[in-house]
């Protein structure tokens, strides 16, 4: 299996199978590889004859210097089990010195206002940050198809609104959410939870399917409230939102209307440690 930690490089193997009319499919990631990430790499190699997935833990996009420094890394057992999967699929592994030359900074976004909602308003310049290194990570490889999970469904909107306000020519292709078999949507940071944590996250799905069916007779409100009073009765978490979205707009909704696709999101800590899952709702 290849894998490249230059972006000079990478070009250079990657230039003529352009020019050959092969088609690219790109998985962006920060390593530590789970079933999440493996899925949407077997749909791209199902879909495009080159397959590069880029494992790089971006520094602008972590407004918390504690989580940047314990974001798991592990790089070799990436390769191994891209290696069990694949071994045609190409790698990109760069430092950080390679993406940034020296300027570690982000470039500003404007998201027409989908930055502002959850997770922009909850970690300041995470958007820029992903926007920064989504943008320069099409540039060097090019794809014709870029995969990105619901699990962080506001990062896949904001990924489709940069490709079409820079005119980006990548198809980007939002995959389900995998899930553990007791519902915890998989995450690297669930390697940081105890077992015992990790078994009692699985209450995160369990009262979002239960909000779900709420909220199919019951207002906005009251179904908030209804998530929020749950999480109450458990103190080892820590709600930090909980919102229902238009899933385009992602604006909250006071109320119903017909003809919209809405979805409950939520960023809830357990054992200081920050998780995001979302559900569809109608
Ligand atoms: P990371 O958290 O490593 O996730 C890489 C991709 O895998 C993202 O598109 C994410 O939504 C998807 N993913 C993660 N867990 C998933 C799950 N349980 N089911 C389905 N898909 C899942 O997201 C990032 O990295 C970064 O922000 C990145 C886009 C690489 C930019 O740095």
């Amino acid at each position: 299996m290849l894998v490249f930690n230059k972006k000079s490089d990478l070009s250079a193997f990657l230039s003529p199978l352009i020019h050959q009319n092969k088609s690219i499919g790109f998985v962006p990631t920060m390593g530590a590889l789970h079933n999440g990430h493996l899925s949407l790499l077997k749909k791209s190699l199902s879909e495009n004859d080159v397959t590069v997935m880029s494992i790089f833990v971006n520094p602008t996009q972590f407004n918390n210097a504690e989580d940047l420094d314990k974001y798991p890394r592990t790089l070799e057992r990436d390769v191994q089990i891209m290696q069990e999967l694949n071994d045609n699929i190409i790698v990109y592994a760069p430092e950080v010195a390679d993406i940034y030359e020296g300027n570690t900074v982000s470039e500003n976004f404007n998201y027409d206002g989908l930055e502002n909602q959850m997770e922009g308003k909850h970690r300041p310049g995470h958007f820029d940050g992903v926007g920064t290194i989504v943008k320069r990570l099409f540039e060097i490889i090019k794809p014709n198809k870029a995969y990105f999970g619901e699990k962080d469904f506001q990062q896949l909107q904001i990924v489709k609104k940069l490709v079409n306000k820079y005119n980006i020519p990548v198809e980007v292709i939002g995959c389900p959410i995998h899930r553990e078999t007791n519902g915890l949507a998989m995450s690297s940071r669930n390697e940081r939870l105890s077992v015992t944590a990790k078994e009692k996250a699985a209450l995160i799905f369990q009262i979002l399917n239960t909000a779900k069916a709420f909220f199919q007779n019951n207002s906005v409100e009251n179904t908030i409230q209804f998530v929020e009073n749950e999480f109450k009765k458990h103190p080892e978490f820590e709600l930090e939102y909980f919102e229902i979205a238009d899933e385009i707009t992602l604006l909250p909704i006071s109320e119903k209307e017909a003809n919209k696709k809405y979805r409950g999101f939520i960023a809830i800590f357990i054992e200081n440690i920050r998780l995001i899952d979302n559900i569809s709702l109608n």
